[in-house]
């Protein structure tokens, strides 16, 4: 491996700017010459490919987003596409990829490395959701901007007796919904990934609330889930007579200064990425797992399903009566 290009795509995550760094210095202490592909595979497409030096990444490792810039490249999707992409690489001369994303990217990732490029995929996303991995850069730091303005939202829905629903982001997973219907103390949780309790079981439930004497009533709904937050706020106003408010974090979920946990595994897996393109590696992506870093074959990493805890689901449960 001679030049290692460097690209992040899809949903920008916190802790991209701290693996792009790792990517470039760890390549830079290997002798290797590095370039930074900007806009995802849209600039690997187009060509807007430039050399990285030490310098070009100092002081990001504590800044969200991604220096790089992120797209969600259609014309990827497609085998003309990645054609060009991998020709791309060769005018560049770039033999090794490093790909920060989720499934979607490192779908495109496995065609580059079919096309001859060496690549490796290093798990960015906030949703937590690639099988292969027990962690994606981005998850904690969204996890806790979402737990911390949630806490917001209930100081004034305790104040004024209402009940709070509030979305929160995930795509077709309901991790970060899980883990603030634990943390935030919700009293329900609707997930994409589970027979969810219906309207008239959650009105009856904030009705005997009520009625014990709760105060307020917080309900989270991943965006995934068959509830649109607004109607189901609505709903339980009209039918309970109890203020109801819809919140939808949106897009401030993705923004932030990276945490510690997502820095220092940004900052390991794309140096392992690195490592794995050295050693001749390709079609790999980086995961975590049980306290261990590992590397698995694209295509397996594809292949395989993850669940949400069910223990975890029913502490959501158990702790919100
Ligand atoms: O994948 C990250 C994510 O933030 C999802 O949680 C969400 O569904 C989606 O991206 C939003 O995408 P966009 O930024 O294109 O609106």
């Amino acid at each position: 491996i001679n030049t290692i290009g460097v690209l992040t795509s899809g949903g920008d995550a916190p802790g991209m700017n701290a693996t792009i760094r790792a990517v470039v210095r760890t390549a830079l202490s290997k002798g290797k010459k590095v370039v930074g592909i900007k806009r995802g595979y849209n600039g690997l497409i187009s060509g807007d490919i430039h050399e990285m030096g030490s310098k070009d990444v100092s002081d990001i490792i504590q800044r969200g987003g991604t220096i790089l810039h992120t797209a969600r490249c259609l014309e990827f999707i497609k085998p003309e596409g990645q054609k060009r992409g991998a020709e791309m690489c060769k005018v560049f001369g770039i033999d090794g990829l490093v790909v920060i994303g989720g499934d979607g990217s490192f779908k495109g990732a496995e065609k580059l490395a079919g096309l001859g490029i060496n690549t490796i995929g290093v798990p960015g996303t906030i949703d937590l959701d690639i099988a292969c991995t027990d962690y994606t850069i981005g998850f904690d730091t969204a996890v806790n901007t979402a737990m911390e303005a949630i806490d917001k939202v209930r100081d004034t829905s305790t104040s004024h007796e209402r009940c709070s629903v509030v979305e929160v982001m995930g795509r077709d997973a309901g991790y970060i919904a899980l883990w603030c219907g634990i943390t935030n103390g919700a009293e329900a949780v609707l997930l994409p990934e589970k027979k969810n309790m219906s309207q008239e079981e959650l009105i009856r439930m904030i009705i005997e609330n009520r009625n014990k004497g709760k105060r307020h009533n917080l309900i989270i709904n991943a965006e995934g889930s068959s509830e649109d937050s607004v109607k189901l706020a609505k709903k339980i106003e009209e039918v309970t007579g109890i203020s109801t408010r819809a919140t939808i974090l949106g897009h401030l979920q993705r923004g932030g200064s990276p945490s510690a946990v997502d820095r220092m595994h940004a900052s390991m897996m794309g140096s392992i990425a690195v490592d794995l393109l050295c050693e001749g590696k390709s079609n790999r992506v980086v995961a975590y797992k049980e306290g261990q870093y590992l590397d698995y074959d694209i295509n397996e990493a594809l292949a395989m399903q993850k669940s949400i805890s069910e223990k975890r689901y029913d502490l959501s449960k158990i702790l919100s009566i």
